[in-house]
């Protein structure tokens, strides 16, 4: 996708129309939540305009977000520029257009709405590579021991009401997962006990819900989640609890920041943040949305992962370990489509810190200074100029093999592409490697176990709602 525009063209004013103050906002919430829905909101401005780069109003809007108005970038080729941080600014972005309160983070802007120019946004992001990295020899029992019992109660569910509530099993099993492999304590043997992650749910609701619709009427839902915010108060009790664990759990991580010049309650109110939102909030989409494609992809794809997963961990042994992962080509392209086709963080933002010059397939387009740069993260990645005729399908083994791994480029579900690395000079997700690690993992502990199994797929606000309906046990390999 080499430029073949600058240079040659002159930029050209972005098209599209905000409407009128206030009015054309609040219309366009409407259509965005109730009368369009998300996906058509955005493509059917893209074919009004006849351009892949268009001013729009984006949610929640008044009166929560002081402007709603963005220059949207709706394909694979423009939308890379908001992860150039020496193009935009990335304060206070995190959400997009609002900011929850900072009474919801102990007072503090915690890292992800930090720019990079912020001194603490370095030494937070190095306290979570340092966190990660001393305990990666963690992860994989931690998950298999987690996961393993998981799937022992969806049998015993199945068994007994003939199906089982995945999204519900994996919010308890994600959160006491990834909370004992950052710090060792699994949550719900501690005095949190089994509500951690009903907790934790509680707290990320009040943050991300003028985002969502939870099927209510809109009488109810327009004043109730778009209009204000929720007072934080509603979960001070539940913060304070999660906060008593971390200020426990993680002391070795605290002691960790202290040497990197954090206060230990700044540097708490961080992991918790890292923790709970970031690693368990992306967890209870990616797990279902996984399962989700590969159920519905059906028995011949569970039969090739299932007989790549067994292979590979014969040849280790009849061990799990990360270089029997490597080995893993399809498992790892589906974890990639998965990430592909519906990517857990649908949004991003970036303001202009100078005036632009962006490039679509098709044209050159002027943005001024200050401007908000807004990508719908499922239009870039779903682009059919980059994945073609398929590109809005799931095809299991697209990045399996030369050709495929070329592809991996337009992966953008990190905030960077997924051939690039997290650093602490830029704003791509620390958690990278790990994510695509615990897809692998989600991917091998249901093929040791099953041969093939049935799910119902349907949706809930925050992605796929899945149903186990049914598991065939192994029949061979080390997982019989
Ligand atoms: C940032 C996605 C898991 C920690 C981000 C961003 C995205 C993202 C899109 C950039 C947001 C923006 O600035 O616009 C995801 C998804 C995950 C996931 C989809 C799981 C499925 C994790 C995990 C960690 C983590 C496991 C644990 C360390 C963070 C942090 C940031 C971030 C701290 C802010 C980075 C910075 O300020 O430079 N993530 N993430 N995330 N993520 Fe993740």
């Amino acid at each position: 996708m080499a430029s073949v525009l600058s240079g040659s063209m002159a930029a050209r004013p972005v098209p599209g129309s905000y409407g009128l103050p206030v009015l054309g906002a609040l219309r366009d919430r409407l259509d965005y939540f109730y009368f369009q829905g998300q996906d058509k909101y955005f493509e059917s401005r893209v074919e009004r305009h006849g351009s892949t780069v268009v001013r729009i109003n984006v949610p929640p809007g008044p009166l929560m977000a002081k402007d709603p108005r963005v220059v949207a970038l709706l394909d694979a080729k423009s939308f890379p520029v908001l992860f150039d941080v020496d193009k935009v600014e990335k304060r206070d972005v995190f959400t997009g257009t609002y900011v929850p309160s900072a009474s919801l983070t102990g007072g503090y802007r915690v890292c992800a709405y930090l720019d990079p120019s912020e001194p603490t946004h370095a030494a937070v992001k190095q306290l979570l590579f340092s966190l990660l990295l001393s305990r990666k020899d963690a992860v994989v029992p931690t998950f298999r021991s987690n996961f393993s019992s998981h799937f022992a109660a969806a049998e015993s569910q199945l068994a007994n009401a003939g199906k089982s509530d995945f999204n519900k099993l994996n919010d308890a099993t994600s959160f006491d997962f990834i909370c004992e492999a950052y710090f060792g304590v699994r949550p719900s043997a501690t005095e949190l006990g089994s509500g951690g992650s009903g907790r934790a749910a509680k707290w990320l609701f009040l943050q991300l819900a003028p985002l969502v619709t939870l099927g209510l009427p809109m009488f109810i839902e327009e004043p109730l989640l778009h209009t204000f915010h929720l007072p934080s108060i509603l979960v001070s009790g539940d913060y304070k609890a999660l906060y008593k664990y971390f200020s426990t759990a993680a002391s070795e991580a605290l002691d960790m920041a202290e040497g990197l010049g954090l206060s230990r309650e700044e540097a708490c109110h961080n992991l918790l943040f890292a923790t709970v939102f970031n690693s368990y909030g992306g967890f209870k989409k990616l797990f279902p949305g996984i399962l989700a494609d590969v159920s519905k992809a059906g028995e011949k794809l569970h039969r090739r992962l299932a007989a790549e997963i067994r292979a590979a961990v014969a040849e280790a042994g009849g061990e799990v370990t990360v270089a029997a992962l490597e080995k893993m080509e399809l498992t790892s392209s589906v974890v990639w489509e998965a990430l592909r086709l519906d990517p857990p963080v649908k949004f991003q933002y970036g303001r202009a810190k100078d005036d632009l010059e962006i490039e679509s397939h098709d044209a050159l387009f002027a943005v001024s200074k200050g401007e908000m740069l807004f990508g719908y993260q499922p239009c870039a990645t779903k682009d059919a100029r980059v994945f073609g005729a398929t590109a809005g399908e799931f095809v299991g083994d697209r990045f399996v093999g030369d050709e495929g791994r070329k592809l991996l480029q337009y992966v953008y579900w990190s905030n960077g592409r997924e051939t690039e690395t997290p650093s602490v000079g830029n704003k791509q997700c620390p958690g990278k490697n790990l994510v695509v690690l615990v897809g692998r993992l989600f991917l091998v502990e249901l093929f040791l176990r099953y041969d093939t199994f049935t799910a119902e797929v349907g949706k809930d606000p925050l992605g796929a709602k899945v149903t186990l309906t049914g598991v065939t046990k192994a029949t061979s390999g080390p997982g019989t």
